[in-house]
């Protein structure tokens, strides 16, 4: 088991934070997700690709908990829209390194939202010709859905409000917190969108 360091304890600058999911929670929920695709995927190679920034600290831990030959891809998508809500005009930031032909590709997101930037991603993916596509998502806001996209495994499904932590962030903050949290204080964002720094997400 990988420690965290601190991770049971109150960090100095979470205040304002309501935990959603603990991070034991989220590990139990990860390995059991490793084990179904581990059994779904035996006997064939798998490309995981992982869909930054978001989910950096969900692929980590749920391909530690893949037991099979794989190759792992990082692509950078960016979607214009408030700080709060996605456009569906979504960037390709950063690509792929090798072609995707032939293999078959594990999308890794942190969460489905309106579900925009995932149905932009398949129907890009589908352009490259690999064998199969499939979904791995952290989090599911159904009440969001504008483009349902089948996710095929699915960590959790959640409430509709603000969620950052394991990689989730709000305005490039706390995706370092070992645990999913709720935004308590609206206000709270309000002072981050004024505080003159800019955007860092
Ligand atoms: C998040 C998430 C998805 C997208 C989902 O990315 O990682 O890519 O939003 O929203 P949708 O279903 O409404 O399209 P975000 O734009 O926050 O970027 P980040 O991963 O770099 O934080």
């Amino acid at each position: 088991m990988v420690e965290v360091i601190n991770e049971g304890e109150p960090r100095a600058w979470s205040s304002g934070l309501r935990p959603l999911l603990e991070p034991e929670e989220i590990r139990r929920r990860v390995a059991e997700l490793g084990r179904e695709i581990t059994a779904d995927y035996r006997g064939r190679e798998l490309t995981a690709l992982v869909v930054l920034k978001g989910s950096f600290v969900f692929a980590a831990d749920l391909l530690r908990g893949i037991d099979l030959t794989s190759k792992v891809e990082f692509i950078g998508l960016r979607s214009y829209g408030s700080r709060t809500s996605t456009s569906g005009v979504v960037e390709i930031t950063l690509d792929a390194k090798y072609p995707l032909v032939d293999r078959h590709v594990l999308i890794i997101e942190d969460i489905v939202d309106t579900g925009l930037t995932l149905s932009f991603l398949r129907d890009n993916l589908a352009t490259r010709l690999p064998a199969s596509i499939r979904l791995a998502a952290l989090l599911h806001k159904p009440a969001r859905t504008i483009r349902p996209v089948p996710i095929d495994y699915l960590g959790f499904t959640i409430p509709d409000e603000f969620v950052v932590g394991y990689g989730l962030d709000h305005d490039g903050r706390y995706r370092n917190l070992p645990g999913i949290a709720l935004l308590d204080d609206p206000a709270q964002l309000r002072l981050f969108e004024k505080d003159g720094r800019g955007s860092v997400d």
